[in-house]
């Protein structure tokens, strides 16, 4: 994204002082996926993350419940490549793989159905937000234990301050907005 294009994707995000809780300002995606030229250019600028020769060189897309659904699947279609719902515990049949953590406001599990990822596979994770990098790296650590390779891990925004991209470490993070 362009520094005006960025400017205008952030007006689409509508910050939300106290919800679900004091202290948090949740960032709500809906106004920006409600517009059409909006999405398209957040799922074109993820999808420029991976061409090219500094590309991930992707083979399936990973996307967290549920916003991680909303731009992960309309990228790996992009991509030309599969996409892997991480789903929050308790929806998917099983034999399933679970990690359990915390993020901003609470606590959850993800799970993963096992065999979904081929062993060695090339894994680009995408999520919305990047707050405190909870969801992120249960993300990373089910992918892996189930056998694939996490390339990256890619969000719209980045929140200021709460060390997700230290808890990632280890990981390549990219970001297409930083919100402070
Ligand atoms: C939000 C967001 C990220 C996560 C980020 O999801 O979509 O997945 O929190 O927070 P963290 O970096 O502190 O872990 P949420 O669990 O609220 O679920 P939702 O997508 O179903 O609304
Ligand atoms: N996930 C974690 N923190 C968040 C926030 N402040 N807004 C929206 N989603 C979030």
């Amino acid at each position: 994204l362009g520094p005006q294009r960025a400017t205008e994707i952030r007006s689409l995000i509508r910050d939300v002082p106290g919800y679900p809780h004091e202290p948090i300002v949740f960032r709500d995606i809906t106004p920006l996926l409600a517009d059409g030229p909006a999405l398209a250019d957040v799922v074109e600028a993820f999808a420029r993350l991976c061409e090219g020769d500094d590309g991930h060189g992707v083979d399936v897309v990973a996307g967290m419940e549920a916003r991680g659904f909303l731009l992960g699947a309309p990228l790996a279609m992009r991509l030309g490549v599969g996409f892997v719902p991480l789903r929050k515990a308790g929806k998917l049949p099983p034999p399933v793989d679970r990690v359990s953590y915390d993020l901003e406001y609470g606590s959850a599990a993800l799970e993963l159905r096992s065999g979904t990822i081929r062993a060695g596979a090339r894994v680009l994770v995408v999520d919305d937000v990047l707050a405190t990098g909870g969801t992120a790296a249960a993300a990373v650590e089910l992918v892996e234990r189930c056998g694939g390779h996490v390339v990256a891990a890619a969000f719209l925004m980045e929140l200021d301050g709460l060390g997700g991209r230290a808890r990632l470490a280890g990981t390549a993070v990219e970001t297409l907005l930083r919100v402070g």
